[in-house]
C-alpha cells in the first residue's frame, strides 16, 4: 500500500509587508533585496493570530479539496517552529479546532525542512494501513521570531501554512522520502532560547531573542546539500533529471533555487516559484508552493514532483511524489 496527496491548501494572513514597506524601517532597498533573494512581499499575522489559526485555515481547505470532512481525519501532524505555546501541540490545538479526538496529532520540529519531515512521518503511517487520512501540514509565525530592527534578517522571512491531506493507494503517491541533518552546523542559523535555554547569567550570553543568520554560510552550504539531495532522491529510484515535471522547493532564496534547477538541468518554467509573494515562510513554504501551482492548474494528476527543503539544524528533505 502506498499513500498519495488527496488535496491541497494554503492560507496567508491578510496583512502584506512590501520591500518598499522595509525600506522605512531598515537600511535596505527593494533593489536589494529582489536581486539577492527574489522576494517582493511578505505577509505578517495580526496580532491576534497564532500558528494553529493559520494551520486551521490551510487544513480546512485542504480537506475541502480533498472530499474529506475532519470526522474522516485519523492523523495529525505539523510542522513548525513557532508553536503558540510549549504544550499542548499545535497539532492537538488543531485537532481541538476541528472537533475530532483521539486521533495522534503531533508535531515537527525541523525549521525550513519541517513540512518534508512531517510528510514523510505520514506517509508511513498511510503506508502501512496505520492510519487511512492523515492532514500534514506546515505552518509558521516567523514575523514573531524575527529582529525588525536587522536588515540581514528581516527582509527574508513572512507567516504562512499550507497542508495536504493523504490517503491510502494502491500506486505511489510519495514515491520516496529522504531526510537528512547535521548538527555540527547549529550555529549558522538559529533562535537562542527556548524554555530550557534562558538569557541570563547561566548561560553567559544575551544574544536578541530572535533568528540568527550567518546568511553567507548558510547559502553555500544549502546549494551543495540540495544538489547532493535531489542526486539521492533520483538515484534511488533511478530515474534521470528529464523524469522530473516539476520541482517544488523551499522557497527561501532564488538563487539557491536556481542552483538546484541547473542541477537537474531543469528549465525555470519548471520551477514552482512563490517567494516573490511571501518569502521565506519556513516549513510553510513547501506546500504553499505546491497548493499555489495544483490550483492553478500546472501540477496535474500523474505528474511527478520533486519536494525538497534545507534548513536551520541544518536538517533537509526531499519527497518524490506522483501526483
Ligand atoms: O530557509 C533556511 C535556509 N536559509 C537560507 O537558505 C538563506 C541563505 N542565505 C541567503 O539567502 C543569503 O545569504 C542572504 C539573502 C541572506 C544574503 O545575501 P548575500 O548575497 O549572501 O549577502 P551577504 O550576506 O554576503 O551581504 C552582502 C552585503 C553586505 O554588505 P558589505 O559587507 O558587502 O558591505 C551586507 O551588509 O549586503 C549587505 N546587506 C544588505 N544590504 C541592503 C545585508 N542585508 C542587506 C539588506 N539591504 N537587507
Amino acid at each position: 500500500m502506498y499513500s498519495r496527496i488527496a488535496g491541497t491548501g494554503r492560507y496567508l494572513p491578510e496583512r502584506i509587508l512590501t520591500n518598499q514597506d522595509l525600506e522605512k524601517m531598515v537600511d535596505t532597498t527593494d533593489e536589494w533585496i529582489r536581486d539577492r533573494t527574489g522576494i517582493e512581499r511578505r505577509h505578517i499575522a495580526a496580532a491576534t493570530q497564532t500558528t494553529a489559526d493559520l494551520a486551521e485555515q490551510a487544513a480546512r481547505r485542504a480537506m475541502e479539496a480533498a472530499g474529506v470532512t475532519p470526522a474522516d481525519i485519523d492523523f495529525i501532524v505539523v510542522g513548525t517552529t513557532t508553536p503558540d505555546v510549549v504544550f499542548p501541540n499545535v497539532g492537538c490545538l488543531l485537532q481541538e479546532r476541528l472537533g475530532i479526538h483521539g486521533c495522534a496529532a503531533f508535531s515537527v520540529e525541523a525549521a525550513c525542512s519541517g513540512f518534508i519531515y512531517a510528510l514523510s512521518i505520514a506517509d508511513r503511517f498511510v503506508a502501512t494501513g496505520q492510519a487511512r487520512c492523515a492532514l500534514v501540514i506546515g505552518a509558521e509565525t516567523l514575523s514573531r521570531i524575527t529582529d525588525w530592527s536587522d536588515r540581514t534578517t528581516c527582509v527574508l522571512f513572512g507567516d504562512g501554512a499550507g497542508a495536504v491531506v493523504l490517503k491510502p493507494a494502491d500506486e505511489p503517491g510519495i514515491v520516496s522520502c529522504h531526510l537528512g541533518a547535521d548538527g555540527r552546523y547549529k550555529d549558522l542559523l538559529y533562535h537562542p532560547y527556548g524554555p530550557s535555554r534562558c538569557p541570563g547569567p547561566v548561560f553567559g550570553d544575551d544574544a536578541g531573542a530572535f533568528i540568527h543568520m550567518k546568511g553567507n554560510e548558510v547559502f553555500k552550504v544549502a546549494v551543495k546539500t540540495l544538489e547532493g539531495l535531489v542526486e539521492e532522491a533520483l538515484g534511488a529510484n533511478n530515474l534521470e533529471h528529464a523524469a522530473i515535471d516539476w520541482l517544488i522547493p523551499h522557497q527561501a532564496n532564488l538563487r539557491i533555487i536556481q542552483a538546484t534547477a541547473r542541477r537537474l538541468d531543469m528549465p525555470m518554467e519548471r520551477v514552482v516559484l512563490t517567494l516573490q509573494d511571501h518569502g521565506n515562510t519556513s516549513a510553510a513554504s513547501i506546500p504553499m508552493a505546491l497548493d499555489v501551482a495544483v490550483r492553478d492548474g500546472r501540477v496535474k494528476r500523474g505528474d511527478l514532483l520533486l519536494l525538497e527543503g534545507f534548513g536551520g539544524g541544518f536538517t533537509w528533505g526531499a519527497c518524490l511524489i506522483r501526483f
